[in-house]
């Protein structure tokens, strides 16, 4: 990737405008038959690399779609994946497919939980975090993130000063939703170091981890930073965000710890269904064959996030976060004084996520993974929504 990023300078790949009318998409279906650019939910409104749709094409040339497991050639891409990225040696044993990584936050509070035991979560955050466990069986602990060389991150001292004898568990995000911060090995590692000291387990949903569109940070897997508290990890991985596969059900845990590998494969049963035999063929076909295209689709989103670097700025009471992953921009609104500033760009033409889903409601999450042309029409509608506001 160049240093400098043209914002002109585009990909045909990624700029193709797809409708995704009449697809039934969560996202576009929102704001049928209104004149709103949807910029919320995280999925992209990229068409997913050729190989991907190639290999989908082949496997339905077959006309049984049964129970099916996960191939062997599954397990090899991903292990080949995960060395090749990250340097992390698994064993295949520790892979437990699921259909989303939610149902695995969800399993995780559900199989390795007691009754009464306390949770820890670090607000702002990805929404499912404050809705994976019981109401009625836990109970959850809040010890917001805090700013630190400019950008968001774990707040260590006060996370060992807010837990108690009952917590058990943290449910951790790296790289994070919606900051985008990219975790080093020390941060990891003081996370890590606090759990195991207070012999807790932890969930690292790492389902952004392939998204890295910073070229000076790298993505450090929790277990990997933290060897010796590995066994106590349960990391939640899947192709869906960066090779666009949300819609077809597929993720997976990490899990080397058998114990808890079985309480939480115990937990699954019954309730969690197994992955659709599309989600593996598409998966497969994203770990071996899609790299390239997702190298392709990194430098996009860098240059999308550059433009909305410049635009932004230019934005009175605007100012965006750092970002290292993903193509969730986070923007603080707090000066705008507004009392719903998501309503605000809705009703000018641009459907954004509210802050307040996140913990942190004077935010906005734009969400730029969408072909430059449509995101320089979504800036353009918020500067002057701004300008006659
Ligand atoms: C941090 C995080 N975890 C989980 C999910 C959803 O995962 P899934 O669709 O596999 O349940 C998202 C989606 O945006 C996310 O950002």
């Amino acid at each position: 990737m160049k240093d400098t990023i043209d914002v002109q300078n585009t990909d045909p790949l990624f700029d193709t405008v797809i409708s995704r009318l009449n697809t039934s998409s969560m996202k576009w279906d929102k704001y049928q038959g209104q004149d709103v650019l949807p910029m919320w939910v995280a999925d992209m409104d990229f068409a997913v690399a050729a190989p991907i749709q190639q290999a989908l094409q082949e496997r339905l040339e077959h006309p049984v779609f049964g129970y099916t497991t996960a191939p062997e050639s599954l397990n090899d891409a991903i292990a080949d994946h995960l060395l090749a990225e990250y340097n992390w040696t698994i064993d295949k044993q520790w892979l437990v497919y699921l259909p989303g990584v939610v149902t695995g936050l969800a399993v995780a509070c559900k199989g390795l939980c007691e009754d009464g035991d306390d949770i820890m979560v670090n607000p702002p955050i990805y929404h499912h975090f404050y809705d994976s466990h019981e109401d009625k069986r836990q109970n959850l602990i809040k010890v917001p993130l805090h700013k630190a060389g400019g950008r968001w991150t774990y707040n260590v001292p006060a996370m060992s000063e807010a837990v108690t004898d009952k917590t058990s568990m943290i449910m951790m995000c790296s790289p994070h939703n919606p900051t985008g911060t990219v975790f080093s090995h020390d941060e990891l590692n003081a996370v890590a170091k606090m759990c195991k000291d207070n012999n807790m387990l932890m969930v690292s949903d790492e389902i952004h981890c392939d998204l890295v569109i910073d070229k000076k940070s790298r993505h450090i897997p929790t277990a990997v930073a933290c060897p010796e508290y590995a066994d106590h990890i349960i990391t939640l991985m899947s192709g869906s965000k960066t090779w666009n596969l949300a819609g077809l059900n597929t993720s997976f845990a990490i899990i080397s710890n058998p114990a808890v590998r079985e309480a939480f494969c115990a937990a699954a049963k019954s309730i969690v269904p197994l992955v659709p035999p599309l989600a593996y063929v598409a998966t497969e076909a994203a770990y071996k064959d899609a790299q390239e295209w997702r190298s392709k689709l990194l430098d996009y989103l860098a240059g999308n996030f550059e433009l909305i670097s410049r635009e932004v700025a230019a934005m009175p009471g605007l100012s965006l976060e750092p970002l290292s992953a993903t193509y969730l921009a986070w923007i603080d609104a707090t000066e705008l004084g507004m009392d719903n500033t998501q309503q605000f760009f809705e009703e000018n033409g641009v459907g954004l996520s509210s802050g307040e889903q996140f913990g942190q409601p004077q935010y906005l999450r734009l969400n730029f993974a969408c072909p430059r042309s449509v995101l320089k029409e979504g800036l353009a509608r918020m500067a002057k929504a701004l300008a006659k506001s």
